[in-house]
């Protein structure tokens, strides 16, 4: 097997930890349901991942493992909801979503250290070690997304 062929196979591999590409349902799929989560994922490098590498690199599977894993489904571009999430094809509906465990039995990931670790190691470019609690401060979509929530209980 050639290193090129390689690396795509790692890649699926990777990719099949959070779901096979046909899962996905991409971001916009999201937005309608979780507006605030959306509006805040979007201005966090994670959504523009896919745009820091040239085009010759947008074609190198061994950037896009990390810079954008789910390549395969062009909707699920660069670092996105169900990179972390896991596909959303089964759970992402206002049914499933409501029912904490039938969410994860369809499909729903809950984002961990060690997830974030898979693209945050000593390969990438990062001047310090990866603070955990401090770099997820910096991608904080769940506080807001949890008060719009409480609002809609509320009403
Ligand atoms: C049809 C509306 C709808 C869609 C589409 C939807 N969600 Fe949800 N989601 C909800 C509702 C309702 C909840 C329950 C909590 C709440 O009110 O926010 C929820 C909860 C969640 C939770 C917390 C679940 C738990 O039990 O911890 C996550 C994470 C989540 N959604 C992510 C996503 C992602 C990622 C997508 C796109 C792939 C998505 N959702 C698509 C409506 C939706
Ligand atoms: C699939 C790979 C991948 C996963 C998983 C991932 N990241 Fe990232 N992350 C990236 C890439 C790639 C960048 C750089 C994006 C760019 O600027 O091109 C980045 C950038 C960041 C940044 C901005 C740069 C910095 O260090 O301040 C933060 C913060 C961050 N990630 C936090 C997290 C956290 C927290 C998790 C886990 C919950 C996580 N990431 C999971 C790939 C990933
Ligand atoms: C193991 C995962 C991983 C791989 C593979 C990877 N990157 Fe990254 N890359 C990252 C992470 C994580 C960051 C963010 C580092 C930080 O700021 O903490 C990043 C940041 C970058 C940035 C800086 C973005 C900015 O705006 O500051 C560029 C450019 C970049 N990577 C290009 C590449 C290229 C080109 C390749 C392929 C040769 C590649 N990366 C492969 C994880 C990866
Ligand atoms: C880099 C990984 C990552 C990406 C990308 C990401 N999330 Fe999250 N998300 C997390 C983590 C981690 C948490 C939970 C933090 C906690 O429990 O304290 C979370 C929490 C949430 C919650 C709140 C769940 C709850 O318990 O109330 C919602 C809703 C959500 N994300 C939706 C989205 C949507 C929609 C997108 C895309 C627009 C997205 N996320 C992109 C990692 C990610």
């Amino acid at each position: 097997m050639r290193a090129s062929s390689l690396w795509v196979f790692a890649a699926v591999l990777a990719g099949s930890a959070t779901g096979w590409a046909f899962d996905f349902v991409g971001p916009e799929s999201c937005r309608g349901c979780h507006p605030e989560a959306y509006q805040i994922w979007r201005q966090t490098p994670h959504a523009r991942a896919k745009d820091s590498l040239s085009p010759a690199q947008q074609k190198d599977a061994r950037c896009l493992s990390c810079h954008s894993p789910n390549e395969a489904d062009q909707r699920t571009a660069a670092v996105s909801c169900e990179t972390c999430h896991g596909g959303g094809r089964y759970y992402a509906t206002g049914y499933v979503m409501k029912d904490s465990e039938l969410v994860r039995l369809a499909g729903l990931a809950d984002p961990s250290e060690k997830g974030c670790r898979t693209c945050h190691d000593a390969s990438s470019p990062s001047l310090r070690p990866f603070e955990f609690v401090e770099k997820l401060k910096r991608i904080d979509h769940w506080s807001a997304a949890r008060a719009a929530a409480e609002l809609k209980k509320k009403k």
